[in-house]
């Protein structure tokens, strides 16, 4: 899968141009692999278009909250995004972590939110520096996976994205993706088999690295946030057309 993160950006006229664009350069078996998120606001915009030019894109959200909170001001619950036209939805990600200090009970009631009404879901994970520095990834990621056993979920993946990486230009060693892919598969397969859907690979993914990236084991897709948002960069990245 390859998962385009548009986080806070994006317009109307970008989103034409940027489904147009998808839509030219794309084959429809091309098309089924994208899950385009981009601001709640133009999810449905987006779901109009994408039936309207009667492509196979499918839509995510960047964010669900939880029904759990009786009353909340500005909340946008799976309900609500699923008539807007979303089939998935990330969670965990890093900067919904840090900058609004979701940790794992809230992560939890989303993910049940989620699933209570048949979302799919992308979860995040991964460490930052200062926990890479100190050899303490694996277990960071570990105890960010822990969730995943309360949470009785219906269909997700595993989104694996350092959060120096994020943004940053800079992935980590090939060989340190795939073994924490293959930790990560390792365990999550070891609480729950049913539903899971794999693992995907995310921070400064572009048009440069991506194919070697992907013919990484255990590695079944991309999560990009930077490069998604040119669409000619993006089709770059599903196609494998490699600048290297
Ligand atoms: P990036 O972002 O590709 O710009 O590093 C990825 C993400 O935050 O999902």
């Amino acid at each position: 899968m390859f998962i385009a993160n548009w986080k806070m950006n994006g317009s109307l006229p970008m989103l034409f141009h940027w489904l147009e664009e998808a839509s030219k350069t794309l084959d429809k078996s091309a098309q089924k692999k994208c899950i385009l998120c981009p601001p709640a606001c133009f999810l449905y915009e987006a779901s109009n278009m994408i039936k309207g030019k009667e492509l196979s894109i499918s839509l995510g959200a960047q964010n669900i909250d939880s029904t759990v909170i009786p009353s909340l001001t500005g909340g946008i619950d799976g309900v609500m995004l699923k008539e807007l036209g979303a089939k998935y939805v990330l969670i965990g990600h890093s900067e919904r972590r840090k900058f609004f200090n979701e940790e794992n009970q809230l992560l939890l009631e989303k993910l049940q939110s989620a699933s209570k009404e048949g979302l799919r879901i992308i979860f995040c994970i991964g460490e930052s520096l200062k926990d890479k520095e100190e050899g303490k990834t694996i277990k960071v990621l570990k105890q960010q996976l822990g969730i995943l056993n309360d949470a009785g979920l219906n269909k997700f993946m595993v989104a694996y994205e350092p959060v120096w990486a994020i943004g940053s230009g800079e992935i980590p060693k090939l060989e340190d993706i795939e073994n924490i892919h293959k930790q990560i598969i390792e365990e999550v397969g070891s609480f729950r088999k049913e539903g899971f859907l794999g693992v995907l690979y995310g921070g400064s993914v572009d048009s440069f690295n991506s194919r070697q990236i992907l013919s990484l084991k255990g590695v079944q897709g991309l999560l990009i946030g930077g490069a998604s948002l040119e669409c000619k960069e993006f089709c770059n990245v599903v196609l494998g057309n490699n600048q290297n």
